[in-house]
């Protein structure tokens, strides 16, 4: 059989090097360039006739409250990178952490917690989420699986974790804790901030979203970004494939 040759346009025929340069990258259709160029615009051209139009809608962008040409294009990118089915670039890591949660919980639920975790992550599960929203949160060991596993309830919607986590650098073992979470009905989260692909991509290992804070690994400075698990394209920040358009009722 012929291999495949190695195509631009086909992120499924490209190596994770040749990804991180082209994927998300389009010739610019108004100007030719070959790199796509920064969009400055906050407004996009309406159609003749709006009537048709959801005004919440993010592809193609409309207002750079819903999103934007680069943001869309940086979307592919990661989305390519993690291996995941789409992505969704926030303002910085902490509106991901906060719009997975928020879209994927609900009043009555109840969440399981590496107690190792990022700061604004562990107030979010010790103050926001159970004070106002009564989501309850069990802190474990995430390393160790017989905890993690007595800790479900009948409530667990979700298991949420960090694949080195911040601050003490514990490896989790994510494999497992997808099994142990989709046993149970509730989908893993991983906070990846550590771990950029291609050192590590989570969705290949049974997590069901991605989360990075862009201004560590993945970009080095001070730009930030928030992925979602992708899955089938149509269903996210990267995915088994919750799709964020529908999960975000
Ligand atoms: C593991 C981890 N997750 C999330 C964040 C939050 O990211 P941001 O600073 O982009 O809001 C940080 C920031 O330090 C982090 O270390």
């Amino acid at each position: 059989m012929t291999p495949q040759r190695p195509d631009k346009h086909l992120p499924q025929s490209l190596a994770l090097h040749s990804l991180a340069v082209h994927g998300g990258n389009r010739v610019d259709p108004g100007t030719g360039a070959i790199r796509s160029p920064l969009v400055l615009a906050n407004s996009y051209a309406l159609p003749d006739d709006p009537a048709d139009i959801s005004w919440s809608r993010t592809d193609p962008p409309l207002y750079t409250r819903n999103s934007g040409t680069n943001q869309l294009l940086l979307q592919d990118k990661l989305a390519a990178l993690e291996g995941g089915e789409d992505a969704l670039v926030l303002a910085s890591g902490v509106a991901a952490l906060h719009a997975v949660f928020f879209t994927h919980l609900r009043t009555g639920d109840h969440v399981i917690i590496s107690d190792i975790t990022y700061e604004a992550t562990w107030r979010l599960f010790t103050e926001l989420l159970p004070q106002r929203y009564n989501i309850e949160a069990t802190f474990v060991d995430s390393t160790d699986h017989n905890a993690v596993r007595a800790a479900v309830r009948p409530n667990t919607k979700l298991v949420h974790v960090e694949a080195i986590a911040n601050p003490t650098t514990r490896v989790t073992d994510i494999a497992a804790l997808a099994d142990i979470a989709h046993e149970a009905g509730a989908i893993l989260t991983v906070d990846s901030t550590f771990t950029p692909p291609p050192l590590y991509r989570p969705l290949a290992d049974g997590a069901d979203l991605v989360i990075h804070s862009l201004t560590k690994f993945i970009k080095g400075t001070a730009t930030r970004w928030a992925v979602r698990s992708s899955g089938p394209r149509s269903s996210s920040v990267l995915s088994r494939q919750t799709p964020w358009s529908t999960s975000a009722e």
